[in-house]
């Protein structure tokens, strides 16, 4: 790439999250838990209720419209070396955001044994104590995040996505209907792929848990007159 390019590309790129809106994958509010009858269709609450950009910035999710027609990947690398990285924007993403792992995976009954039960533990609800990295190279499914008020955010990612769900965030994924999806999993340092479980597991006193709410369900959160967190 041109050196004109890949500056382009740098200007691009923010610090902390991508500043235009063009391209976020589509939102919508679910139906409740109790109604959904097939985790792999949409569940859309009819009328349907969308959810912007906008409530998706302040739930603390992060999107970039990554290039995912012209690097290719392989099918599955664990793990998968991201100083390879010949995309501009993906290797100034993981020096601007130290990532420092990642590896490649395709869920696909072909591709994953115990593909059903992989997407059924998939969708079990839980946090991290880290942030949760995917770039999606390829196919799509569903994520979904809880708002403040505990209601499902259905957050459809395609080949090209690569979003981040902030530390502490209640979620979970699942394949969509095509039962398909290809994605790099990127995290900062050693990773660790274990989940905690809401309802398992004491969550809601978890310190990741308590930073999420406080950086993001409450008030005060970040932008109190100090211009400093008060939790
Ligand atoms: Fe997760």
């Amino acid at each position: 790439m041109a050196l004109s390019n890949l500056k382009k590309e740098m200007q691009l790129m923010e610090t902390s999250c991508q500043v235009v809106d063009e391209g976020w994958p589509e939102a919508w509010y679910m139906v409740p838990d109790a109604e959904v009858a097939n985790q792999k269709c949409e569940n859309r609450l009819s009328p349907n209720k969308p959810v912007d950009v906008a409530a998706m910035r302040a739930l603390g999710l992060c999107y970039w419209k990554m290039d995912a027609d012209t690097y290719s990947y392989p099918v599955k690398s664990i793990p998968w070396d991201p100083s390879e990285a010949a995309d501009p924007r993906l290797a100034a993403l993981r020096d601007d955001r130290g990532y420092s792992y990642a590896d490649v995976l395709t869920i696909h009954p072909d591709f994953l044994p115990n593909f059903d039960t992989h997407v059924k533990n998939f969708f079990t609800e839980h946090i991290h104590d880290g942030e949760e990295i995917r770039y999606i190279l390829g196919g799509s499914g569903f994520f979904d995040v809880r708002d403040p008020h505990d209601n499902w955010v259905r957050v459809h990612v395609k080949k090209g996505d690569l979003m981040t769900l902030p530390e502490g965030i209640y979620h979970r994924f699942t394949c969509d209907e095509t039962d398909s999806i290809h994605a790099m999993r990127l995290f900062i340092g050693t990773p660790c792929w274990t989940p905690i479980n809401r309802f398992t597991t004491d969550t809601e006193n978890h310190p990741s848990r308590k930073q999420y709410v406080c950086l993001y369900c409450t008030p005060q959160g970040l932008n109190d007159d100090q211009g400093e967190t008060k939790c």
